[in-house]
């Protein structure tokens, strides 16, 4: 069968800025499955997951790889921090681009967020001091210059081994709170610094840092054809206050893009319906954010929509202020999302789950139920769906 019209402008090719052409304009989105080590090292059960989606999407992004042990948030999730991840690495990049997809490795820091890092080190980082309360009472370590160093140092040590397990490419998340997005955040960062709130410039310093530092070693190291992504949340509110505006997040995009030969920009945030949320405080508010960062992108690299993208009309919804559609969660038990509806069998679309398609849809079973939580913020697979997954090895 053919590709229903509507949806044919959604399997036209796209080339990167660099050259590479994408068959179609679907994205396997990142997501931890929370099934690798304790120690941070690619499993079977990750490998599985990734070649039971190797045709799902023609760009694939990996879960997070966290670059050093205080960055880390999943408890079974990968790390990119030392050398010894480079073999299981490289294995994981094999399943994903086993028929033909590029694959993508996230490389993440994620701050104050570090769960992981509270846990077993009693210590998390941030641009400044904060006294939080959960999971523990806890006081954010403010990072000297010595630190910031040290983790952008990280990133690059961390795309080097990205580049010796042959991934086509980093993702470097800024998005949904990780350490970068707190330097932009006027909430989170009270530094009176270079890298601090009392301009843009200086909170976007650290971003900027990291990007160069991550460029050089991509210049140095890694093919021509190599692709860098940046993911970003375009704006910060609490109430009517503002964390950073939209302006500021364009601005700070358009240095990333001076100081780094970015690839794409793929926008994400937490909450339903991502990729439709409007724009809460400033000159554009209540217009659809993707429609204001892919009218300033203009074209310069490709603008990916995600969160929230679990059915064909809304994939060509977001595609009106997108060049690609990113899915995380509708592809955990749709893995023929993009292949059934490019043959125009849409109507057998199934983003339901039941126990005895675990096997066959490569589910891991172990840790698995512990991130239902997160898919319980998008919503995007159904209550009844999300209800199976709890139920999953205890
Ligand atoms: C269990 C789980 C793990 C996630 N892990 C990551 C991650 O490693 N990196 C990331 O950038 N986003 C991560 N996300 C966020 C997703 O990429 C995405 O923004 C969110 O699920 C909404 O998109 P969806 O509706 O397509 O699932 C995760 C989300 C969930 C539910």
């Amino acid at each position: 069968m053919k590709t229903t019209e509507q949806y044919r402008p959604l399997f036209e090719t796209i080339a990167l800025p660099n050259g590479i052409e994408l068959d179609n304009r679907f994205v396997l989105s990142p997501m931890v499955t929370n099934s690798s080590t304790v120690e941070g090292y690619v499993t079977q059960e990750d490998l599985s997951y990734a070649k039971r989606r190797a045709h799902s999407a023609p760009l694939q992004i990996t879960g997070s790889a966290y670059i050093e042990e205080y960055g880390q948030l999943f408890e079974y999730g990968f790390g990119i921090d030392d050398d010894h991840s480079i073999a299981g690495l490289k294995k994981l990049a094999q399943a994903m681009k086993k028929d033909g997809a590029k694959a993508i490795i996230q490389l993440t820091h994620a701050g104050r967020f570090s769960k992981i890092s509270l846990k077993d080190f009693g210590v998390v980082y941030g641009p400044s001091e904060m006294n939080l309360k959960t999971p523990i009472e806890h006081t954010v370590l403010p990072m000297t210059k010595r630190k910031i160093r040290h983790v952008i140092t990280q990133y690059a040590d961390a795309t080097r081994r990205a580049i010796q397990a042959g991934f086509d490419g980093i993702e470097i998340s800024g998005a949904q709170r990780l350490l970068i997005q707190t330097f932009l955040s006027t909430f989170s960062n009270q530094r009176d610094d270079e890298y601090g709130a009392q301009s843009l410039e200086n909170r976007s310093r650290f971003g900027i840092e990291v990007l160069q530092a991550v460029q050089k070693v991509i210049d140095e190291e890694a093919p021509a054809d190599f692709i860098l992504g940046y993911r970003g949340t375009p704006e910060e509110t609490r109430g009517h206050e503002i964390g950073y505006s939209v302006e500021d997040f364009l601005y700070f995009m358009d240095q990333l893009m001076e100081v780094a030969d970015i690839q794409y920009l793929a926008t994400a945030s937490w909450g339903k319906n991502i990729y439709k949320q409007t724009i809460r405080q400033g000159k554009f508010k209540g217009k659809w954010m993707n429609q204001v960062v892919f009218d300033h992108i203009a074209g310069r690299i490709p603008v990916m929509a995600s969160g929230g993208i679990n059915s064909p009309e809304k994939a060509l919804e977001a595609f009106q202020f997108a060049d690609m559609v990113g899915a995380s969660t509708p592809f955990v038990t749709e893995p023929e999302f993009v292949t059934k509806l490019e043959a125009g069998r849409e109507d057998e679309i199934n983003l339901g789950f039941t126990q005895d398609e675990l096997a066959d849809l490569a589910i891991p079973e172990r840790a698995f139920k512990d991130i239902v939580e997160l898919m319980d913020i998008g919503g995007s697979l159904s209550d009844d769906t999300r209800k199976e997954f709890s139920k999953l090895r205890k």
